[in-house]
């Protein structure tokens, strides 16, 4: 869709110039972004505090379930990861074809490579002038994958195999993560490696806010309104 502006000129004259707005993120893949971004938050805190409990709670011990309700809603959250995490898939073969960039990184593209340096080198100042991208730029979407599909899937499997412990022997989370456990060693090692990578993400979600906000302003494409409301808007008339 083109969308015409007019502009005034500095010496009175008046300007159109020609905006574009592409339709990227369908609403399904919108909410799921937000949702998640949410269960992350929630998971994050309250898997620090079960990994760092809080001093003793004065009081009887009946009055008290504090490690109760954060465990509760870590598992409650934990679930809206991983439910949203199989509708994303599955979004990912209905959806438009930016749906589809998420799981499906072209590293067998050498013009994608190429891109990605440029992506770099944009990103640390050392050039002058950014590409525009309809859907993810080819670091975002690398980084994207690696951080995050990797890190919620990781953080799902292992999650559900401590929840499987609690569950008991023979529940569902048993016979179909047992086998984590094991793997790892023991238990603890579980929790260890559960917990590292928490920190996983939490390097991830620092570095993609910090560079939604700043790709905003400086790339001149808008990315968290494309997020909220689906459309990529370019804010100057540069070539493509
Ligand atoms: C825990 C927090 C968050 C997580 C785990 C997260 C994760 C993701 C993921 C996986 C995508 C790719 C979407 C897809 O292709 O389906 C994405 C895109 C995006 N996220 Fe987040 N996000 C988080 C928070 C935020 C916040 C707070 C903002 C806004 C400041 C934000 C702005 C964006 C934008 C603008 C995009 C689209 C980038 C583009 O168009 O290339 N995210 N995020
Ligand atoms: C972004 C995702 C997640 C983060 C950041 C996260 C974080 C954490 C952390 C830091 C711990 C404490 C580990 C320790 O030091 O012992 C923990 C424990 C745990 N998490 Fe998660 N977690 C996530 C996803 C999940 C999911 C999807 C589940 C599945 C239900 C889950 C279930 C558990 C369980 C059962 C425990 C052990 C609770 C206990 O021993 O009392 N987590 N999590």
């Amino acid at each position: 869709m083109a969308l015409e502006k007019s502009l005034e000129t500095g010496d009175g004259q008046e300007k159109v110039r020609k905006q574009t707005a592409v339709y990227v993120y369908e609403a399904p893949l919108r909410l799921w972004h937000w949702v998640t971004a949410l269960s992350i938050v929630v998971l994050g805190v309250t898997g620090y505090f079960i990994g760092a409990p809080l001093p003793t709670m004065p009081g009887e011990a009946m009055d008290n379930y504090l490690m109760g309700y954060i465990r509760f809603a870590h598992f409650a959250a934990g679930y809206v990861l991983a439910i949203g995490f199989v509708g994303r898939v599955y979004w990912a073969f209905v959806g438009n074809h930016h749906a589809r960039e998420l799981f499906l990184v072209p590293v067998h593209r050498k013009a994608w490579w190429k891109e990605l340096w440029h992506e770099v080198r944009w990103y640390l100042f050392l050039e002058k002038v950014p590409k525009k991208y309809i859907g993810h730029n080819p670091l975002g979407q690398l980084a994207m994958f690696c951080f995050f599909v990797v890190g919620a899937v990781f953080m799902s499997v292992t999650g559900f195999a401590l929840y499987a412990e609690g569950l008991g022997q023979g529940s569902w989370a048993d016979r179909l993560f047992g086998w984590v456990i094991p793997l790892f060693g023991q238990s603890q090692d579980v929790h260890t490696w559960h917990h590292l990578g928490m920190w996983y993400l939490i390097v991830f979600v620092m570095i993609h806010v910090y560079l939604a906000v700043r790709e905003d302003i400086v790339s001149r494409q808008s990315l968290i309104s494309t997020m909220v409301g689906g459309w990529r808007m370019f804010k100057d008339d540069r070539p493509d």
